[in-house]
């Protein structure tokens, strides 16, 4: 089925757009939000570790599985599960799962992205709260009043779905190429600044001291789960991405390089976060507190800070934006492949579905949605995509498409773990709730 369509897919125009762009999927305000408190709370190089083998030994296999369904079929998610289930409607119902996910991912995760936005406004024009005791009140005011917000999260879904709408190399490649690169380029020199500072020590011990009393269960599990929604694993975006690779291509290395990237961010993120709170002498905050209330009042007080500010933020938008177009990708990629229908109709369709939907959190906690979409559905979605790999997929198909041999240790590795370690921890993880 959709022969014709996969006939014609686009293809990305080299080998480095399609990591940049997979890494800008992957690199987005979870580096920021989450992975950084994480860390902090969960015994600093403890976690660490724990997450660098959770992405070694479960995320790689995983980015790699999903990169390979996505290439073997040419197909999105729900088609490339219907095409080698053998049109079985319990894979297409696993499929359709991460277009779930990505659909009410992408809702709350535009809001966030528009307050990022509004945030880099304030910032560009001088405005951001200045005063600690009510940079709290004016984030809660900011965040809560919808005709306020509403203006910036148009802003950012309008963005994100002219991007999408423009296609895999005049959007998608194109201005992950270009933001990603401005990004990276920024975070360093943000992070060479951040040494500076005199809270750098306390940011490095906090993040690096290790304690191997910390690697407990509770540990594990947060450090897997945070793998998925770091990696944008589970929602079909790979599975995207990979569709529209040319043949030659060594997948394990993309994979290797673009967790590398996502990891490297997420640590150079903590740092400078972590610099600039302790320099001030106070403990960071966890999830959007971070960026909104804890932050602003430090830049404005800091020499350059309005530069600063406005260099954070903008870094935020940039990562933000380019993870919600892999994300948009997924279900506007979804219509075209199920449904037949041309890129502009998906893409705006879809955006203007996501963008009523996500209306609801301009004016609610995303809490429990994120709990859900971002814990529960990727872990899901990881698990479908694993069991495919480790026990439908012929071993000899997955050693064409890697071009060794079925006998290869690193192939065998890999089939096993997609077979056993990652569903078994996955199931495990899925009966803990730990999210
Ligand atoms: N990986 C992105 C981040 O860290 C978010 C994301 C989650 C993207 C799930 C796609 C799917 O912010």
């Amino acid at each position: 089925m959709a022969k014709s369509i996969t006939h014609n897919r686009e293809q990305w125009q080299s080998k480095w757009g399609f990591i940049l762009a997979s890494a800008g999927s992957a690199v987005g305000l979870g580096n920021f939000w989450r992975f950084s408190y994480l860390v902090g709370m969960n015994g600093g190089a403890a976690f660490v570790l724990v997450y660098l083998a959770s992405v070694l030994v479960i995320g790689v296999p995983l980015m790699i599985a999903e990169f390979l369904l996505g290439k073997l079929t040419g197909l999105s998610i729900v088609s490339a599960f219907r095409k080698i289930s053998g049109n079985r409607k319990l894979w297409v119902a696993l499929g359709l799962i991460g277009v779930v996910a990505s659909f009410v991912t992408l809702g709350y995760y535009a809001v966030i992205g528009g307050w990022v936005v509004g945030y880099l406004g304030q910032s560009l024009s001088g405005n951001l709260p200045r005063d600690p005791a009510t940079a709290d009140a004016a984030f809660r005011i900011f965040s809560t009043t919808p005709a306020l917000q509403i203006v910036w999260y148009t802003l950012f879904s309008w963005i994100v779905a002219t991007i999408v709408s423009r296609g895999v190399r005049a959007g998608i490649e194109k201005y992950n190429r270009i933001l990603m690169l401005m990004f990276l380029m920024l975070l360093t020199g943000m992070a060479i600044y951040a040494l500076t500072l005199p809270g750098a020590r306390e940011a490095l011990s906090f993040m690096f001291k290790f304690d191997a009393s910390k690697i407990t269960p509770l540990v594990t599990l947060l450090a897997v789960g945070h793998t998925f929604f770091s990696l944008s694993l589970g929602a079909g975006i790979m599975i995207a991405y990979g569709s529209y690779l040319p043949k030659k291509i060594t997948l394990p290395f993309a994979s290797i390089v673009i967790s590398v990237i996502d990891v490297i961010v997420a640590l150079l993120a903590g740092l400078v976060i972590f610099s600039i709170v302790f320099s001030f002498g106070l403990f960071p905050d966890s999830g959007t507190g971070i960026a909104f209330v804890t932050l602003p009042p430090l830049f404005a007080v800091m020499p350059g800070g309005t530069w600063l500010a406005t260099i954070f933020f903008f870094m935020l938008a940039a990562a933000a934006i380019t993870s919600a177009v892999s994300i948009l990708e997924v279900v506007a990629v979804y219509l075209m492949d199920e449904w037949k229908v041309s890129r502009q109709v998906s893409t705006w369709g879809s955006a203007i579905a996501i963008y009523l939907f996500g209306l609801i959190w301009t004016a609610n906690d995303i809490t429990l949605v994120d709990k859900i979409a971002g814990g529960y559905l990727l872990v899901l979605g990881a698990l479908a995509v694993a069991l495919l790999v480790g026990w439908v997929v012929p071993l000899s198909n997955l050693a064409k498409l890697l071009q060794t041999k079925a006998t290869h240790p690193v192939l065998r590795g890999f089939y096993f773990l997609n077979r056993y370690l990652i569903p078994i921890t996955l199931v495990w993880l899925l009966l803990s709730g730990t999210f």
